[in-house]
């Protein structure tokens, strides 16, 4: 089994971050998106797997490497242009051969992991007199019309895939994880592009069906997240922080206190500030006179001075002084808040195309 997960994209639901950053580098609990992904990968067994990059893609090499820190093999295929994500199984022929693989979206997180859908998978191919040729993962959600929308028959397969559906078959979403074998090539090189200009895999399943190859679900257990906008984000970053172990490594001074799961990664220093978790405070960041409330991230070589700040994930080399409370925010890298020292009822912006500023 081989690993393809899919990195390029326009991402412009995550503007003006994506501006000038893959929205699969953004961090969850200060880790890149795509790298759970790998390590989900990884801890399925996998070892060989290849990422599609599109525009971001030096950055991404630049993150990820050749895949050694993650003991596995990692090939880049580039995707010229956001063609869609049959599209990118089309170009990852080559990569692929004939193997059965499962295909990621690197800007989705799950809670559970792969290992159990890939031995499954494997297991009934090698068993079963008819084996399904696709396994899709499906989620429980409240606004089907927002997600695309398996139909099961009587036995559990699907019979059809529909992109948000005004009237839904059911409350099953597709979440962002699919297993192939090889019959895929065929199927995303006999469907057409859909009316959006994209290569849909929900119309290279739908032709699989259509072909009388059996395509299976299961479902997933736990939250999965696709990470591409802001509330999302937030959220799993949440979810995230949740499970972080307490680790403090910079310097605590006497006046400050540390509650909680919380972690200070090594050269931060915390001054007369509370820092209530979870939360994670990233490597030589300077916290000073501030609270940091549950469930903020705060990158590395930051300085936040007299704030307070929650439910928020704040990217690295970012100053923030004097902000009196700022709450569920998604910051980018080497944004600068500041006050001002003459009192105006006046604020001084310099804000990026596609800037969200909500004034309180
Ligand atoms: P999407 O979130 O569906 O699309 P997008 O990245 O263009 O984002 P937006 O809608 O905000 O503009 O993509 C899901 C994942 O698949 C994401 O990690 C990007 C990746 N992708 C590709 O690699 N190639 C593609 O052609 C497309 C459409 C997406």
């Amino acid at each position: 089994m081989k690993g393809l997960i899919l990195s390029g994209g326009a991402g412009t639901r995550l503007r003006p971050l994506t501006h000038t950053r893959a929205k699969q580098l953004v961090p969850i609990a200060n880790k890149p998106v795509l790298f759970y992904g790998i390590e989900d990968m990884a801890a399925a067994g996998i070892s060989e797997i290849a990422i599609v990059v599109g525009d971001t893609h030096q950055e991404i090499r630049e993150a990820v490497g050749d895949g050694s820190r993650f003991g596995v093999d990692v090939d880049y295929i580039r995707q010229q242009a956001p063609l869609g994500l049959a599209h990118c199984v089309h170009i990852a022929w080559d990569f692929l051969g004939d193997d059965s693989f499962v295909m990621y979206l690197g800007d989705n997180m799950l809670e559970q992991g792969l290992a159990e859908f890939v031995e499954e998978f494997e297991a009934q191919q090698e068993q079963s007199p008819d084996p399904s040729r696709a396994q899709i993962l499906l989620a429980p959600v409240e606004n089907p019309s927002a997600f695309g929308v398996a139909e099961l028959g009587p036995g559990g397969d699907v019979v059809s895939l529909v992109e948000k559906p005004a009237d839904p078959p059911s409350n099953l979403a597709l979440a962002g994880v699919y297993i192939f074998d090889s019959a895929i090539h065929e199927a995303v090189r006999a469907i057409e592009p859909s009316a959006r200009g994209e290569l849909e895999i929900t119309d290279a399943i739908e032709w699989l069906i259509r072909s009388g190859h059996r395509v299976s679900h299961r479902l997933l257990d736990g939250w999965w997240i696709d990470t591409g906008k802001k509330d999302p984000l937030l959220e799993c970053n949440r979810l995230v922080l949740d499970t972080v172990v307490r680790r403090v490594e910079g310097a605590v001074d006497g006046a400050s206190r540390v509650e909680g799961r919380v972690v200070v990664a090594q050269g931060a220093e915390i001054v007369n500030s509370t820092v209530r978790g979870p939360a994670v405070i990233g490597a030589n960041t300077r916290i000073e006179n501030t609270f940091i409330g549950p469930y903020t991230s705060i990158g590395d070589e930051c300085a936040i001075t007299d704030t307070e700040l929650d439910h928020s994930v704040v990217l690295e080399g970012c100053r923030i002084e004097g902000a009196n409370r700022i709450t569920d925010s998604l910051i980018g890298q080497h944004v600068q808040v500041t006050r001002s020292s003459e009192r105006r009822q006046a604020s001084r912006l310099m804000l990026g195309d596609h800037s969200h500023l909500e004034l309180g």
